[in-house]
């Protein structure tokens, strides 16, 4: 059953205030529930959302009533009314234990959570769960001291007393009013992490960070990194914490990354627990980040909401733009100038690299759509690289075309006109366009809403003509939107408007040093261009050379340039770009050619053995900045661009080349890593400079071991015994699982399990890097499934092990067997965790791209999955639509 955005209606029903009460059992939760519906059109029956509970009783101004006074099925629940307002009660009852969807209220250890985005409340009682009914909550929470200690919900804690037989209980006032997705609680036993801090206004705040007992010393660095967050919204964009209580909790168990419930988010413990000897560099940096999304989303999110869950975009690609930006302030810290510069755009390179790994695949599949969607079948499905990451780089191009300044004052009216609402796409788009105007009269971002309405990623060509003898510049500029996914079976095909596109190029000399001219009055080598038509023309003047384009700096839009460069000016820009993502871009486009040439000759090697010389001896670079630049796309992002895919000979050619180029620098790496070595602190900080010097080390470590250098195994080996850090203990045991003999490789899988068999997330890599060995089939894969420690329940236990296999294990997952057992875990997930199982299944959404017999082996895999009863709906909408495309 597919919802469309246009059906939209208001509710016919306020609810003002809603009280729950909630006698707390792991295997079965009462729920009390009592509210005031109020309408303007009396008669109208009242219709609640429930899913997978049972139904105790209803009371309506205090009468029971029978069930014919009812209309009851599986998902909604109506009521007849007559009055303008009633007060309805409704009994229920469900049962975490038996909840393995991790939606609703569900068990996790011996603790109870609950996740209600996006309709996971309905699982918890029959309610209007939807985000534009925004109600006050009192929460009253009844459980069993010893095994539920901590009973905590949304807002302020108003009273806790001690009952009877061991009970207690705790009441709960939220002060703001919310739709029911921010709607959380949670019992159990925890340690707890506090802090008291004043806001920017002078207010005390006390901020707790919830672990499971003995994981205390976990939480120091997410409690910083909050605290962190809280201090950059005050700064950046001057919005302060409304609440007195700011709680966060670990769960084991966990869908996604994390959730921002109003005053009490839950995480995922993969996202918030963090020590030096457990966590990888990458791992703080993502607490850090995900800490921050969720802290932000109180204000782009909560205090101005969805109005349905089309606009889905709306609080996350702008949260995702907040997170960006404070990530890479975070990285920048304490830099100045050209320093600052570019760990920002370290920052940038890695933003950019997983939009391209993950959105733009999305945006050419059976999945592709807008950031604002017209249609879905299963809303969990549209928690999409596409929503988040497309829809940050929208709102970054707002930024771009409003600057800093415009874009602050933009987002201040938003928050004075919506403050309290549930609003669209449309709504946030107007205040970008009334700011835009105001600044640039005469012109306006209305060609920007096609960015909100179009699927795909657009292309733009680029075509230079250079007059010498005039030192006139014309460049042209033609974009392509081309249909895309299901929209390519329209008949007649809809052509799309031409969108506003800000592209940033900037002119270089033939040696490399900027190169100013003049274009429109302003004299200088960088310049903002406003494409807003299909084809376009500009002019430059006083161009003394023939230049060099540095083409989509910082990725000013989410868009494939198409430009014929030669192989002598992508070497200029790798060597001397002074924008440093166009650098990188520019060697990663020189080593994608070499990977993807039909046969890479000698003089194509030699070319990238050139520019990685240069970067290896400009002196001027990070360590953070070299490990990006020294990384060759992996076999996906090539992938990922293939037509038809062709992963066994990718996979083939890319470690060919991969190896001799290691080779080539063989004596280089030696040095480098013992110089990276003398370098790096002997003390642990996670910060972003020692983080690029180990990521640096790493990255050298497997060049040695790639080029089979004769000491590589045996250094690997020191890295990992001395480290006191888990990025150094990864990095060095990454190598051996990977490449080092078998006897040597399980003795490391042995020592490694003993260390940390009893940390989840360490085990967790422990199965990642084990599923994506290259020596890894798909036998041992369904061996290891069968290990006393793997759980399919597990959200991360199953990513670590079965997504990561499917998605990195190149070579065993492309072949019968493979795909085999692709579809056995699909099913086995859709019976526990529907979004989960879903989640899989996208993988092989492309199937059609792929080359034979592979592409045939995959439909014939989906058309099972699609045969199979029972399937979920989250399942079902993304084979039906995968099978839909050819
Ligand atoms: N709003 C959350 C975040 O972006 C994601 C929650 C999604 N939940 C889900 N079950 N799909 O941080
Ligand atoms: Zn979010």
């Amino acid at each position: 059953q597919t919802i469309f955005r246009d059906a939209y209606r208001p509710y016919p029903y306020h609810i003002p205030h809603l009280w729950l009460r909630f006698d707390l059992g792991l295997a079965k939760t009462t729920v009390r529930s009592r509210f005031t519906v109020q309408t303007e059109q009396p008669g109208t029956p009242l219709c609640l959302d429930g899913e997978d509970i049972q139904l105790l009783g209803i009371w309506v101004d205090g009468q029971p009533l029978k069930p014919e006074q009812y209309d009851l099925d599986h998902h909604a629940l109506r009521i007849p009314l007559t009055q303008a307002s009633h007060q309805i009660e409704i009994e229920s009852i469900c049962e975490p234990a038996k909840n393995t969807t991790l939606m609703g209220l569900y068990q996790s250890g011996q603790q109870l959570f609950t996740q209600c985005e996006a309709e996971g409340f309905r699982r918890i009682t029959w309610f209007a769960d939807r985000p534009d009914v925004l109600s006050r909550y009192t929460v009253e929470l009844v459980g069993d001291k010893s095994q539920f200690p901590y009973l905590l919900s949304n807002g302020n804690l108003i009273e806790q007393e001690d009952l009877a037989n061991n009970q207690h209980r705790a009441l709960w006032e939220d002060p703001f009013a919310k739709p029911s997705y921010l709607f959380a609680i949670v019992a159990g036993d925890f340690d707890c992490r506090e802090q008291v801090i004043q806001t920017q206004s002078g207010r005390s705040v006390t901020l707790q960070l919830y672990s499971d007992k003995g994981d205390y010393d976990k939480t120091e660095w997410a409690m910083q990194s909050l605290i962190q967050a809280l201090r950059w919204d005050e700064q950046r964009f001057g919005l302060e914490l409304d609440l007195d209580r700011y709680m966060v909790v670990s769960a084991a168990d966990f869908n996604m990354g994390a959730m921002e419930n109003k005053g009490l988010n839950v995480f995922n413990a993969a996202y918030v627990l963090a020590q030096p000897e457990t966590t990888t560099d990458q791992s703080y940096q993502d607490i850090e980040a995900v800490i921050g999304h969720e802290y932000f989303h109180n204000w782009t999110g909560n205090r101005v909401t969805c109005r349905d869950w089309f606009q889905l975009s709306l609080k996350e690609g702008l949260t995702v733009f907040r997170e960006q930006a404070f990530s890479a302030d975070r990285m920048a810290h304490g830099l100045t100038g050209a320093a600052a510069l570019s760990a920002q755009a370290v920052k940038r390179i890695d933003d950019v690299s997983l939009l391209r790994l993950a959105q733009f695949p999305e945006d050419a599949g059976p999945m592709a759509h807008p950031i604002r969607p017209n249609s879905y079948e299963e809303i969990s499905n549209f928690y999409t690289a596409t929503i988040y990451e497309k829809g940050a780089e929208i709102i970054r191009m707002f930024h771009t075309l409003l600057g800093e300044t415009g874009f602050q004052a933009a987002l201040r009216t938003y928050f004075d006109r919506f403050d309290g609402q549930a609003i669209t796409c449309d709504d946030f788009m107007q205040v970008m366009d009334e700011q835009y105007q105001a600044q640039f009269p005469g012109l306006t971002l209305a060609a920007f809403r096609g960015w909100y309405e179009q699927a795909g990623t657009p292309k733009v060509s680029v075509h230079l003509h250079y007059d010498a003898a005039q030192q006139r510049a014309c460049l042209t500029l033609t974009q392509q939107n081309p249909p895309v996914g299901i929209e390519l079976l329209e008949q007649p095909i809809r052509p799309k408007a031409p969108l506003l596109i800000p592209f940033k190029l900037g002119f270089l000399q033939p040696n490399g040093t900027p190169l100013v001219v003049e274009h429109e009055g302003q004299r200088q080598h960088e310049f903002l261009l406003r494409l807003d038509q299909e084809q376009q023309q500009f002019h430059f003047e006083q161009v003394s050379a023939r230049p060099i384009l540095s083409l989509l700096r910082d990725f000013s839009a989410p868009i494939q340039v198409d430009y014929t460069y030669s192989t002598s000016d992508l070497m200029t820009l790798a060597k001397a770009d002074d924008n440093a993502f166009a650098r990188w871009q520019a060697i990663q486009e020189l080593a994608q050619q070499t990977l993807c040439a039909p046969s890479a000759t000698q003089a194509d090697l030699q070319v990238l053995i050139t520019v990685w010389e240069q970067l290896l001896q400009d002196k001027q670079l990070s360590p953070a900045y070299l490990s990006r630049a020294l990384a060759l796309p992996s076999v996906r992002q090539l992938l990922a661009q293939q037509r038809p895919m062709d992963p066994h000979a990718l996979t083939q050619k890319h470690r060919h080349i991969e190896q001799q180029l290691a080779q080539h620098f063989q004596q280089t790496w030696l040095t480098l890593y013992q110089q990276l070595t003398q370098r790096l602190p002997t003390q642990y900080r996670p910060c972003a400079s020692d983080a690029g010097l180990r990521a640096l080390r790493n990255l050298v470590l497997k060049q040695l071991v790639l080029a089979q250098h004769p000491d590589a195994f045996a250094l690997a080996q020191e890295q990992y015994q001395k480290a006191n850090n888990m990025t150094d203990q990864w990095g060095a045991f990454n190598v051996l699982v990977h490449y080092a003999p078998p006897a040597l490789r399980q003795q490391q899988l042995l020592q490694f399990y003993e260390q940390w068999q009893h940390n989840a997330l360490v085990i967790d890599r422990w199965f990642g890097v084990q599923a994506t060995a290259p020596y890894f089939d798909v036998a041992q894969a369904q061996a290891l499934s069968q290990h006393p420690a793997f759980h399919l329940r597990n959200p991360n236990r199953a990513r670590a092990l079965i997504f990561q296999f499917c998605t990195h294990n190149i070579t065993a997952i492309h072949t019968e067997a493979g795909y085999d057992f692709w579809q056995q875990q699909v099913l086995a997930l859709d019976a526990l965790n529907p979004e989960i199982a879903a989640r899989l299944c996208r993988v092989f959404d492309n199937w059609a791209q792929y080359v034979e017999p592979l592409r045939s082996q995959l439909k014939q895999r989906l058309q099972s999955i699609a045969a199979h009863q029972p399937l979920s709906t989250n399942v079902s909408e993304i084979v039906r639509k995968a099978l839909t495309i050819e």
